[in-house]
């Protein structure tokens, strides 16, 4: 019961005994159509022919949609236009769906729809970041935060360094891909089941493209087979798709994509390339720094540029950037549209400091540790961000000297020295990085929530609100929430899925603000039921308000004792309303997009990782040795969901920067698009030692639900420290003269690149 105990995520058993019901597990309708997209071949291109006859060929095909078939509006945009849900008269990327076959099945609709003639006249495509800086092609505007004379104080610098890193993207790789499922209502509206982190925007998509009002849209998100990022915007596609098609037909409508079609369809993490000129003092202090960033956005805004804001937002990580200069791009490139991934642009931005931490502890022949610690933000001085937000209550200090402390760093670092010293073919490394996250969306009005609260006669609690579960426990973190208000055992609250019709114009569930938001929404909820309660039961029994206490399932109004099934029925009898919404938006943040600078985000979460690998120098192969964790999750609502998300969030971390290439061809396809060629971690690459601790006893300083801090995203970029232990353990082949340059994903390939430079060297 209540906030702080380790609560089993509500689904867990029936996610392990395979009982847990995803949209593709529901019940069909016994008239049910199944949809499949053709998608494009070409990166850029007009079509000068696209005939669908052929698919009604098909035994079991009974409809074939093309862009003219949508009643409403085309384009699914999410925030600018740009992503027309079916091609209108010309490809921008290959996966792109041009139409959509509509059969009695998966395989026949996919049979039928290959059969439909396009024809293309090819334009040329634009296929890496760099071209799109040089000719200047951009989804959205471009954006610039500076503090100080950037130019100035490089110039002034003892010491300036230059250079550029590229940075891959990376594949969601949800184990439940792209799925909705859709019935016709008798008044013109739909019903939805979809998987998507977003049930609001899918609701007006929806209402959009059949050009109905919203509330005639129905959206139902029980659970996510995960999400991270990929379903907050990009799950709108196939329900809208399926819509149009039981519009036209009023047939129900699935569409689930199959993986290699969510793979090229959707957009990833975005690649970027960023550049930087630093300059610092004889102790490596950083005294000013230009840093560029360009995310290679696809061919469409989607969210691209609070993305690319983002990895501005975080191109300090936890250090003071001295004079400063920070430049966003937008690339546009003719890719699939990359999208919402864990961090939300915030690692792509932090991978250059760290880049540069290495390369000024290698420049000036110092550990990069030390680095770090001179340059992270202080508590008084060099404590403001590049875009004027003071660092507040600032703990990466203590988080740090901590964890080399717990990890043993300093004994480690010369026993690797040693180990080094004397093995020719296997050389080991070690890092610790650390990670300061900005939480809040920095798209200012979406940080609102709102839930729904109902009290029933027999004391049983049903509990609804905005978000949307995933895996990662938000549901089970709202339910200990209001558990916890009425004092009352877990198991009294049923959790539902989140529904357009209970609780209306939702955020997304992202920015790792699920609880943050939902969580004091549904706490608002129950305060405004339990004072209504407290206020009636002081006048019925006669008493203070304060002598009305809910406790252990139980109320004692002075010295009387009732269950709360009998306090609840009571009130009922007496009319008092047992049901209430709540609401909850954040305080105090904001950012002024014309000047660059603000408070965008209502507070920081910390963490640092120390990893150790071990390298192969003939193959490039490594290991993850060992890895320690210090995270700050502030007061924690559920240790054992937090640990999971801050080892599940480090290992994904680390999968991206390591072992998950994403490789197109010269002709802008992507070549892995399915497990074979694209590799997730497995178990045999989790750290063969993993110590994973939370920072005990303190509390977040802001008035956050039950002052505890956002998980989802923060660690992921701890990760960051295996990739800085590979450059450390390759930087040995050169006897540390110098740390290697090595891009991501560092692949084995990569690694043994960077061995080679070493070699060179020596
Ligand atoms: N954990 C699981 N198991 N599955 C997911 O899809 N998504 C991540 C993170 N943790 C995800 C996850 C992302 S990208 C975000 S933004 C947060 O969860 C969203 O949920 P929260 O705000 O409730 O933390
Ligand atoms: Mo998470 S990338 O904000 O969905």
């Amino acid at each position: 019961t209540g906030v702080g105990k380790s609560v089993p995520h509500d689904s867990a058993a029936m996610q392990v005994a395979g009982e847990a019901q995803y949209i593709d597990d529901r019940l069909e309708f016994p008239n049910q159509l199944h949809l499949y997209a053709r998608l494009s071949e070409r990166a850029h291109a007009r079509i000068t022919k696209l005939d669908v006859g052929p698919c009604y060929q098909f035994d079991g095909v009974t409809i074939a949609i093309t862009a003219k078939d949508v009643p409403g509006e085309l384009d699914i945009g999410p925030v600018l236009a740009g992503d027309p849900l079916l091609a209108d008269g010309k490809v921008e990327y290959v996966g792109q769906p041009i139409l959509a076959v509509a059969a009695k099945d998966l395989e026949t609709a996919r049979k039928a729809a290959m059969a439909a003639i396009v024809e293309y006249e090819d334009l040329p495509p634009v296929l890496s970041v760099e071209e799109a800086l040089e000719k200047e092609l951009f989804v959205t505007e471009s954006h610039k935060q500076q503090r100080g004379d950037s130019a100035a104080g490089l110039k002034n610098a003892k010491h300036v360094i230059e250079g550029s890193l590229h940075i891959g993207g990376q594949e969601h790789f949800y184990l439940e891909t792209q799925v909705s499922s859709v019935v016709p209502t008798e008044d013109g509206g739909m019903m939805v089941f979809t998987s998507s982190q977003n049930p609001t925007e899918v609701q007006k998509l929806v209402a959009s493209v059949l050009d109905v009002p919203m509330h005639k849209v129905v959206i139902d998100m029980r659970r996510m087979g995960g999400g991270f990022g990929g379903k907050e915007t990009q799950a709108a596609g196939p329900a809208c798709m399926a819509a149009v098609v039981a519009r036209l037909t009023g047939r129900p409508t699935k569409m689930r994509l199959p993986r290699v079609e969510d793979m090229m369809m959707t957009g990833k993490r975005h690649p970027f390339f960023n550049q930087y000129r630093i300059g610092f003092d004889d102790n490596g202090r950083i005294e000013a720094s230009e840093i560029i960033v360009a995310g290679n956005c696809g061919y469409s805004p989607d969210l691209s540029s609070s993305i690319v804001d983002r990895a501005m937002f975080h191109s300090d990580n936890a250090y003071y950037l001295g004079e400063a200069t920070v430049i966003g791009h937008r690339c546009k490139t003719n890719t699939a549209s990359n999208t919402a991934y864990r961090g939300f642009g915030g690692p792509q931005g932090m991978m250059t400091i760290e880049h540069v931490m290495d390369e000024i502890a290698s420049y000036l022949g110092k550990d990069p540790l030390e680095i770090r610690k001179i340059n992270f933000y202080g508590k008084d001085s060099r404590n403001v961000t590049h875009y004027h937000q003071p660092v507040e209550h600032n703990i990466i200090h203590e988080l740090v000297a901590d964890l080399e402390l717990s990890s043993e760093y300093a004994s480690r670092r010369e026993a690797i020295k040693a180990f080094n010293a004397q093995s020719p073919i296997l050389k080991k490394g070690i890092a610790i990085t650390p990670v300061k996250f900005g939480i809040s969306f920095t798209a200012t009005f979406l940080n609102q929530a709102g839930a729904l609260v109902h009290i029933y006669t027999d004391g049983s609690i049903h509990l609804n609100h905005g978000g949307t579960e995933m895996g990662q426990g938000l549901n089970i973190k709202v339910a200990q929430i209001v558990a916890e208000e009425f004092q009352v055992d877990i198991d009294r609250i049923q959790i539902t899925a989140t529904n357009t019709d209970k609780v209306p114009n939702t955020s997304p569930t992202a920015a790792s603000s699920g609880t943050d938001l939902n969580g004091k929404a549904a706490q608002n909820a129950a305060q405004t039921i339990k004072q209504r309660l407290i206020d009636w039961a002081a006048g019925h029994f006669q008493v203070s308000p304060e002598e009305v206490v809910f406790k252990n399932n139980f109320v004692r109004v002075r010295n009387q004792i009732l269950s709360f099934q009998e306090f609840v029925q009571l009130a009922y009898f007496n009319q008092i309303s047992l049901s209430s919404t709540g609401f909850y938006r954040t305080p105090k943040i904001y950012y002024d997009h014309a000047t660059g600078s603000g408070c965008p985000f209502y507070y920081f979460a910390y963490g640092a990782a120390c990893a150790e690998v071990v390298v192969d120098t003939l193959t490039g192969e490594y290991k993850i040795l060992r890895a320690d964790i210090l995270h700050d999750v502030g007061d924690s609502l559920n240790p054992a969901i937090d640990i999971g998300q801050v080892e599940g969030a480090f290992i994904q971390g680390v999968g991206w920067l390591t072992t998950e290439e994403l490789v197109w061809n010269d002709t802008g396809k992507l070549m892995t698009n399915g497990p074979a060629g694209y590799k997730i971690p497995a178990v045999a690459d989790m750290p063969i030692d993993f110590r994973t601790t939370l920072v005990e006893n303190r509390k977040n300083p802001e008035d956050t639900v039950f002052h505890s801090k956002a998980v989802g995203e923060p660690p992921f970029m701890l990760g960051i420290s295996v990739w800085c232990a590979l450059k450390d353990a390759v930087a040995s082949v050169s006897d540390y003269r110098k740390y290697p340059h090595m891009d991501s994903p560092a692949t084995p390939e990569r690694v043994l690149w960077a061995v080679e430079q070493m070699q060179t060297l020596v």
